[in-house]
């Protein structure tokens, strides 16, 4: 589906912290480089998590909501909360935007193939935590980021897009992320404009992920 300045693509940002990729995408729809996007609704499984504030400041609507007794996964009764909150404001894409649970099979299916994360290495390589620690450790000589489908295997998905950055000798896990976190903030927007556009359909997406132009 392609969307237009009257319908357009209803967006739902999961988040748990910092929320520099979700300002990203408020900045991208502010500036108009993003269009026929709105963000229907930012929840934070964090009362505390500087997204919140961003939303305020940005008049996005925002809300906290408990997100169950287990810290790395979304389950059970809040798993439900969730959906019903994500339904409820009519979203059509599930952003996941530094949110550190583990989605499940229920929401999962609920949102089918509508559901993306972005993850700060070149998937396949390294999924899960602590990334840039093992990239550094194993040597690499590049790294960077990927856009992916969520499925049950975690950060395993289908990939949409990444972009590369090399691994400098002396780079900390710090350096290294704040690199890479600088293409996240481009081809998460990318991403989200592209769903807008109509241009990406799971089942019809090639295996290889589309790969930033380097500059
Ligand atoms: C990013 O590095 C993202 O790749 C990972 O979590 C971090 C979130 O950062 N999934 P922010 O909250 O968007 O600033």
């Amino acid at each position: 589906m392609k969307y237009n300045e009257t319908n357009k693509l209803k967006i739902g940002v999961l988040v748990s912290g910092r929320g520099s990729n979700l300002e990203a995408i408020i900045k991208a729809i502010e500036s108009g480089k993003l269009k026929n996007v709105e963000i229907a609704i930012v929840i934070s499984d964090n009362p505390e998590a500087r997204a919140l504030n961003i939303c305020k400041e940005h008049n996005i609507p925002c809300e906290y909501i408990f997100a169950g007794p287990y810290k790395t996964k979304l389950e059970g009764e809040a798993e439900d909360i969730y959906i019903k909150k994500l339904k409820e404001c009519g979203v059509e894409l599930v952003v996941l935007a530094g949110f550190m649970r583990v989605v499940k099979s229920k929401f999962i299916n609920t949102f089918k193939n509508r559901i993306i994360n972005i993850h700060p290495s070149l998937l396949p390589k390294y999924p899960g935590l602590n990334t840039h620690q093992r990239v550094i450790e194993a040597k690499e000589k590049e790294s960077g980021c990927t856009v992916h489908f969520v499925n049950e295997v975690v950060d395993g998905g289908k990939r949409i897009m990444q972009a590369k950055v090399p691994v400098l000798e002396n780079d900390t896990p710090e350096t290294l992320a704040a690199r890479i976190l600088e293409k996240e903030h481009i081809i998460l927007p990318k991403v989200i404009q592209m769903f807008a556009n109509g241009e990406i359909d799971y089942d019809t997406f090639p295996n290889e992920p589309i790969m930033l132009e380097e500059k």
